[in-house]
């Protein structure tokens, strides 16, 4: 069985919350376990990173960048990796985001993760607002995905 991490950030109406929660639901019900964390309530300790086969990383659009508590999670993984890079390099990966209107995040946060993931699963998810539901289908898709990709 695989372990998928879904790893996000959701602060302000739970919208990247809901969309998290569409892609674990996904996942799961493909087979996968699933662990699902909210960077606003816990740092995740990047030595976690080895033990997944897959990862989905979710954010809202802070002025045009990622939210600070995932921005963390990649600076703690690089930093990690320089100590010891054992099982610490790029998984398969995807992304979603979630935004008021602008949603300028997409390039500096497909650019991140292009960095710190394997390769990319799906195309990158966007919302506006509440998540719709051809969103949160999408959502789920990707999660069914990262749940089987090898
Ligand atoms: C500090 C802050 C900065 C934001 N900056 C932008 C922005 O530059 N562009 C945009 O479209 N939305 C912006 N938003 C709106 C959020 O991206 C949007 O409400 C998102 O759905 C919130 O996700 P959440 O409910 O999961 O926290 C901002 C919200 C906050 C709190």
């Amino acid at each position: 069985m695989s372990l998928v991490l879904v790893l996000y950030h959701s602060q302000e109406h739970g919208n990247t919350q809901a969309m998290a929660e569409a892609v674990a639901e996904g996942a799961r019900d493909a087979g996968a376990k699933v662990k699902l964390v909210n960077t606003n309530e816990h740092r995740f300790d990047p030595d976690q990173y080895r033990k997944i086969d897959a990862a989905a990383f979710g954010t809202p659009d802070y002025f045009g960048y990622i939210a600070g508590g995932l921005k963390t999670f990649a600076d703690d993984w690089y930093i990690a990796k320089g100590k010891d890079r054992q099982g610490l390099e790029g998984k398969p990966y995807g992304l979603f985001y979630s935004h008021g209107g602008g949603g300028n995040v997409r390039e500096p946060f497909e650019k991140l993760f292009k960095y710190v993931g394997g390769k990319q699963v799906g195309e990158t998810i966007e919302s506006r607002g509440k998540p719709t539901a051809a969103v949160l289908r999408a959502c789920r898709e990707l999660g069914a995905e990262l749940a089987v990709v090898k």
